[in-house]
């Protein structure tokens, strides 16, 4: 009799087949009408100061409309402070905006816009300005400037303090049988989604429409708002299809300002693309950095204390870190810690979140680290977890609002094959390669947003529906996943059901960052379309010419679009019949929802297990991974296609983390090695290995009305750990460092 319920299906994506026709326009796909095109031209030194710019040859080129400099761009209005996007407020990535004086900060940073009638007279202008720089010496490495650390009262926007602490690390480490004192050093990231970053800027009159590549539509428009001394509600955001973003668009950068002051300038819709070199030095990066552990445990292995320092490199304007330390704090037992995040000013933009921010590099350290203690003790990895397994948040004493760690080291390791495993490093061959098995343990924070979701759903006399809100699908199957929610909240088939997102004129939507996305946009799209469900019941009974007339609603189900008692099924009416009796062409109803006061007695957190397995080729050096099976519980599962495919990716981005991917300074020139795809690497389905997931559904009753925990950033945390102590199993070498290249098994 009752109908599957939409959530929990494997649902295709429905914007699948316009991603794949070309059917999806994409930021810089928009064509509008005199559309002319702005480049951004970039600093060519790290530091110093511009003592001429010479746009003369520029000026006269063809098509060229105008170019802009620190002495002709009007001055921002004002510049907000460094908040996560997740805030709801204004949400610049960094707190400079370039083009408004002399001073270079770093090599990339925006020294003119050259605004042309087509974006090829644009590049060619931009190559003929001649800018002149007075150096001054730069700091763009870590090696450079370590006597010039200093420890930030806060990092992360200002969000996380910069040094927690619990216990007494010093009289933990006394009573430790063991210590392991251990650096991890990381090189930096770049997140090089395939679309790279663009925004098309029109003014009508004083309103603004910005068509922008990014994770939440709201961030962009009040900062751009705030930057331009403009009104909010005169600046509309449209981001229907973006290609990817793994953090790079999750905070504002300047170019959608940029491209809104070009466009104001030239009195024409302007065009601004950032090719996939300036996506090295505009849109944040993960920092180069180092971690220091020191462990002690006891003989048996349980963790009696551990200091966790972080030094990284920031901006010379804010003090930013990923928060590495802070999942590692929290997922074992462990009454003695203190966690420091210390920070290098350096030439370089400000870094930003990149998918895991923290945790990914935290997790790294921690997970080696504790696979060397098993190790060292001869106890088996997961059962030294299970020793130090813990029920309760360590940092607050809170319980997990659910968890699902055990669950998921055992299902892991079955479907892995861990009891295969011999301890003994260098045990399993094949051939002449050496393999190895690694484990670590996976977890990830669920953030609830600060300020209200909202959503609003109607439902036409025909029986179909449309359900509104804010949010982009930056590629994670938002789209998919939300249609499924409201199909089920309101009854009706998810055929019959269309999500519409991507745009500040719908209810409003925080940014879709730190893989809070689907725990709460379900949240109020359900929220919306219960509300609306609820209308239509309240109406139906209280119709005298309805057959559900005086019933309680509390006893109305709805199914298919009908709504009918839930003990005597073949008294209801339709949604349809209700409406069209009533000649009403729809109804509409709003729904918000925000993180209850419940959060905050409980520690909040995804959990998981990694395993992979690795072939190491001894005489070329070179590993290869194998295989890889990663456990999760993250709540309810809407889509587990779509949960899949998050996961798998985090997964494999683990395996780029591990082995490939990596970014340097050149020191002596203060710019980046790598602005390319050809010099940074990322895996190929050719470095892809079979990759396995297991689904651990747990039940959740207080992060969201639907229990979801989230599966963007969990799939990484630990994989590369993973993939660092199966090389150590295969090899019998520890490699504390990121990426692990044939260098360092050589
Ligand atoms: Mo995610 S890197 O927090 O956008």
């Amino acid at each position: 009799m009752s109908t599957p319920l939409a959530i929990g299906q494997p649902a295709d994506r429905v914007d699948g087949r316009h991603k794949v026709t070309g059917g999806a326009s994409y930021s810089a796909d928009f064509l509008l009408d005199n559309m002319a095109y702005a480049v951004v031209v970039g600093a060519q030194v790290p530091s110093g100061r511009i003592t001429d710019i010479d746009t003369t040859e520029a000026l006269e080129a063809r098509g060229v409309l105008a170019i802009l400099t620190h002495e002709n761009l009007p001055a921002i209005a004002t510049q907000p402070p460094l908040l996560p996007s997740l805030a709801g407020m204004p949400a610049p990535g960094q707190t400079f905006f370039p083009l408004q004086d002399e001073v270079v900060h770093y090599t990339g940073q925006p020294v003119a816009l050259v605004v042309a009638d087509t974006m090829e007279r644009a590049q060619h202008a931009g190559a003929l300005i001649r800018v002149g720089y007075r150096e001054t010496p730069s700091v763009t490495t870590l090696d450079q400037a370590r006597d010039e650390a200093y420890e930030p009262e806060a990092i992360f926007a200002g969000f996380i303090p910069g040094r927690n602490q619990r216990g007494d690390v010093e009289a933990g480490l006394t009573q430790a049988d063991v210590r392991i004192d251990a650096t991890y050093t990381y090189a930096a990231n770049n997140h090089n989604p395939i679309e790279p970053s663009a925004t098309t800027a029109a003014w009508d009159g004083d309103r603004l429409t910005l068509y922008d590549a990014t994770q939440g539509v709201a961030a962009t428009q009040l900062t751009v708002a705030a930057l331009l001394g403009v009104t909010p509600s005169n600046v509309r955001v449209i981001s229907h299809y973006v290609g990817g973003s793994f953090g790079c668009k999750a905070m504002i950068w300047a170019h959608p300002a940029l491209a809104a002051l070009a466009a104001r300038h030239v009195g024409r819709p302007v065009k601004l693309n950032l090719t996939r070199e300036q996506m090295f030095t505009s849109v944040g990066h993960r920092e180069e950095q180092e971690q220091h552990i020191t462990l002690g445990a006891s003989s048996e292995g349980r963790i009696t204390a551990l200091r966790h320092h972080k030094l990284s490199l920031t901006s010379p304007f804010d003090n930013w870190a990923e928060p590495s330390l802070g999942v590692a704090s929290q997922i074992y037992a462990c009454p003695n810690y203190e966690g420091v995040y210390r920070l290098i000013r350096a030439n370089t933009m400000t870094p930003t979140f990149m998918r895991a921010p923290g945790e990914a590099t935290g997790m790294f350290a921690l997970e080696s680290t504790m696979d060397d203690l098993a190790h060292q003790l001869g106890i088996d990895p997961i059962e030294l977890r299970l020793r130090n397994h813990t029920d309760t948040d360590p940092g607050t004493g809170n319980p997990w609002s659910s968890s699902g760690l055990k669950e998921c080291y055992r299902r892991g390791a079955e479907r892995f094959g861990w009891e295969r495993r011999n301890p003994e490093p260098r045990s399993h061959r094949d051939g002449h390669l050496l393999i190895g098995y690694g484990m670590a343990t996976a977890g990830y924070p669920v953030y609830g947003p600060n300020n209200p979701q909202r959503a609003r759903a109607r439902l036409y006399s025909d029986g179909t529906a449309v359900v509104q809100a804010a949010t982009p699908d930056f590629g994670t199957g938002v789209a998919t996943v939300m249609t499924q929610v409201a199909a089920d909240a309101l009854g009706i088939p998810m055929e019959r059901c269309r999500f519409e997102g991507g745009d500040t004129a719908l209810p409003t939507i925080a940014a879709a960052v730190g893989s809070s996305g689907s725990g709460m946009i379900s949240a109020a799209v359900h929220t919306a379309a219960t509300n609306l469900r609820d209308q239509l019941v309240a109406q139906a009974v209280a119709d005298s010419q309805s057959p559900l007339h005086g019933a309680d609603p509390g006893t109305v189900t709805v199914q298919d679009g009908r709504m009918m008692l839930r003990d005597r099924p073949e008294t209801g009416e339709s949604y349809g019949d209700l409406l069209h009796r009533n000649f009403l062409p729809d109804v509409e109803a709003a729904g918000a929802w925000s993180p209850g006061p419940q959060t905050h007695n409980y520690g909040m957190m995804t959990f998981g297990a990694q395993f992979a397995e690795v072939a190491v080729d001894p005489d070329l050096a070179l590993a290869r991974v194998r295989r890889m099976v990663g456990a999760f519980a993250p709540g309810r599962v809407l889509n587990p296609k779509t949960a899949r495919s998050q996961l798998m990716g985090g997964m494999l981005w683990g395996l780029g983390q591990a082995l490939l991917e990596a970014n340097y300074m050149d020191p002596s020139r203060g710019r980046w090695v790598a602005s390319s795809l050809g010099d940074y690497l990322v895996p190929v389905n050719a470095d892809a290995p079979e990759v396995e997931i297991e689904l651990v559904e747990v039940e959740d009753k207080i992060v969201n009305p639907l229990g979801v925990k989230g599966v963007g950033e969990v799939g990484q945390v630990g994989a590369a750990a993973a993939i660092a102590n199966a090389i150590h199993h295969a090899t019998g070498r520890r490699i504390r460092k990121l990426p692990i290249t044939i260098e360092d098994l050589l």
